[in-house]
Order: structure tokens, then sequence, then C-alpha cells
């Protein structure tokens, strides 16, 4: 007998496409203010100030938190109940399905790669500037921070490795975005398909571009 759903899988997609949706916005927001740091520290650092310990930066991130543990909490649901409604019929990992990306079948673990990386991101960044403001202590400067993380090449590999990570998640992820909203007839789903791959590569290269940049290039000039 089929269990009975733990959630519709309807309201699970659009949960996950919506808290998806803010996770897009903060990333090209987050990318284009970090690139800026390779055409002027100054104005990084003005940004950098101007998000620090202040009210509506403080609402932004505890905003931020809150649409992670629902996107999370959601994958989560959404993942359990895909294998209750399998059953025991699972798919034998090498034999996928013609057209189906190798990432759709792992977004939960591409997910939770991509928090293990933000662990250490978090604590290398904002530990030790919007929360150490928070506790009353001295903040680090951003832009000496950011060349201090990339002029480590451990350090710079395992953020180019993470930021792969994310492009597969963000890349499936907004095709089923555009497949949830109903881009999904033939000639849509393969033009969602190459809007995703477009839209995940312009976010990922602004973030590549800037490791690269402070581990290879600045040191040289
Ligand atoms: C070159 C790559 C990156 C650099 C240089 C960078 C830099 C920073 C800096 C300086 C902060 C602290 C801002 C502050 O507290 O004032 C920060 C916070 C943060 N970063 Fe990044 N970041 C990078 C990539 C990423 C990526 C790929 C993600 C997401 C997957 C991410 C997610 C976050 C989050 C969630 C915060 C906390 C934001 C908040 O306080 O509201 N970062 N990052």
């Amino acid at each position: 007998m089929r269990n009975k759903p733990l959630f519709s899988s309807i309201t699970g997609k659009v949960i996950m496409a919506v808290s998806g949706a803010g996770f897009v916005l903060f990333l090209l927001f987050h990318g284009a203010m970090n690139f800026i740091s390779i055409f002027s520290a100054d104005a990084y650092n003005a940004i950098c100030d101007f998000l620090g310990a202040n009210w509506y930066a403080v609402i932004g991130t505890i905003g931020l938190a809150a649409l992670m543990g629902i996107h999370i909490l959601c994958g989560i649901l959404l993942s359990i109940e895909n294998l209750r409604a399998r059953g025991t019929v699972r798919y034998r990992t090498k034999e996928r399905p013609k057209g189906v990306e190798w990432s759709s079948q792992n977004m939960l673990v591409l997910g939770l790669f991509i928090l293990l990386g933000l662990a250490l991101h978090l604590c290398q960044f904002w530990y030790k500037m919007q929360f150490a403001e928070l506790m009353g202590r001295e903040p680090v400067n951003g832009m000496e921070q950011i060349r201090y993380i990339f002029s480590n090449n451990l350090y710079s590999i395992l953020y180019l490795i993470w930021f792969a990570v994310i492009w597969l998640h963000l890349s499936h992820g907004l095709w089923s975005m555009f497949q949830s909203m109903g881009w999904n007839n033939d000639q849509w789903k393969r033009r969602g398909q190459i809007i995703a791959y477009i839209v995940a590569t312009i976010i990922i290269l602004l973030f590549v571009s800037v490791v690269v940049y402070y581990w290879l290039i600045y040191p040289h000039l």
C-alpha cells in the first residue's frame, strides 16, 4: 500500500523554487560585490562597512538564514518523500534514465557539500566581520581578509571545488525552478536548461574570477 505523503510535493517544489530564487538573487549580489574588489579595494571596503553590523544587514542575515533553513528542510522532506514513493525500486547509479542529469539525482548530496563549504566560508569571513562587530570586537578588513585567504593554495583549491559543486546544484536547481513555473513543454524545457546553464555559469564565474585573481594574478602585480 502507498504510504500517505508527508506533505504535498507541489507545495514542496514551490517552496524550493521560491527559496532557491532568493539564493540566486543573493549570489548575484554577493558575486558582483566581490568582483568589485578586483577593480577597487576602497569600493569593496566601503561595501563591507555598509553591510557590517547595521540593522538592515543583520535583518538580511537573519532572513537569509531562515531561507536556508526552509530550503534545506524542504529538500530533505522532498528527498524522503521521493524515496518512500519509489518504495523498494531504486535507481542503479550507473543506469541513469536517458536525459536525466547526474546532478538531478544528487541534489541533496550536492546541497550537503555546499553546506560544508559554507561552514568554512562563514568561519573565515562572516565570523570575523559582521559577527565580530556584533560582539563588540574589531572586525577584520574585508579586502585584507580576501588577500590573506586566497594567498593560500589549499584554500583557493577548496573554494574552486566548492564553486564547481555550487554550479552543479545551481544549474539543475534553476532548471527545476523553471519547470515548476510551467516551462515544461518540449521547446521551453530545452530553452530553460540553456538559460539555467548561462545564469549559473555567470554567477560562478564572478566568484571564480575573484579567487583566481587574488591567488594567481595579484601576488605578481
Ligand atoms: C570569492 C568568493 C567569496 C568571497 C570573497 C566572499 C566574501 C564574503 C565576505 C567578505 C563576507 C562577510 C560580509 C560581512 O559580514 O560584511 C561573506 C559573507 C557571506 N558569504 Fe561569501 N564570499 C564568497 C563566496 C560565497 C559563496 C559562493 C556563498 C554561497 C554559497 C557565500 C555565502 C556567504 C554568506 C551566506 C555570507 C553571510 C552573509 C550575511 O552576513 O548576510 N559566499 N562572504
